[in-house]
């Protein structure tokens, strides 16, 4: 799977095709030499969010979960008219997303706002209620797992229909399908009281598309407000 992931990135992320891709692999370099964990997505699925955020003409992204900035990096790419809003919980990590950004020259597309998804999520959704802001019209949900569900309520709170909003890492190497390995490891809950929820959530319809590669097994949630 490793080695497909090297081919893919040989043909269709080479810095002959796309400009952009050497600074993208130094935000990834510079994430894990800054000491941080090696679990940001793969440049193919961080192309993959580029992409749909194209397909979906959306310019007010939401993230939850900056890490070192490498997936908001590569979605404020989507366009020069891309604003990408990322929470993230950590203070070292937002300081060296922060520092990611600048240097990949997208400080200005990308606010980064340090706190706890379940504190800052709240202010946002306030804020987009009374018109301080716009809603999002795209999001990725990518930080603890345990709390995807919470994370998932709110993001919807604050999107228009059509909106989509993508979950990583919904299969965990396939435990997500085994309610004794949710009780094992509350990471496999989150993601199945995501997909549980999602099921009787009548505000959006929802998928999961399984994937392999560099990033193992796990899987995307995509999500569209009906
Ligand atoms: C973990 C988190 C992620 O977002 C990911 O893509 C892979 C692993 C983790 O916490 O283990
Ligand atoms: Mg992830």
């Amino acid at each position: 799977h490793v080695e497909v992931d090297s081919y893919i990135n040989l043909h269709l992320l080479s810095d002959a095709k796309n400009s952009y891709n050497s600074a993208m692999d130094k935000i990834y370099r510079d994430s894990i030499a800054a000491g941080l964990p090696d679990i940001a997505c793969s440049p193919a699925q961080a192309k993959f969010l580029m992409l749909q955020i194209q397909i979906c003409n959306a310019t007010n992204i939401l993230e939850v979960g900056t890490l070192g900035g490498y997936s908001a990096a590569w979605m404020a790419l989507a366009g020069p008219s891309v604003k990408v809003t990322t929470i993230e919980i950590n203070k070292e990590y937002a300081a060296v997303a922060s520092d990611n950004l600048v240097e990949a020259g997208l400080k200005d597309q990308v606010e980064i706002l340090q706190g706890a998804g379940l504190d800052i999520l709240p202010q946002l959704a306030s804020q987009v209620e009374s018109g301080a802001r716009p809603p999002f019209d795209f999001v990725f949900i990518d930080a603890n797992k345990q709390d995807n569900l919470e994370y998932f309520n709110l993001a919807v709170s604050m999107t228009k229909p059509h909106t989509a909003i993508i979950v990583d890492n919904v299969v965990r190497n396939g435990k997500v399908a085994s309610a004794y390995e949710a009780e094992k490891d509350d990471r496999v809950l989150g993601a199945r009281q995501l997909i549980e929820g999602i099921g009787k959530d009548d505000r959006v319809d929802a998928t999961v598309i399984q994937t392999v590669g560099e990033k193992n097994y796990d899987g995307f949630l995509l999500a569209i407000r009906r």
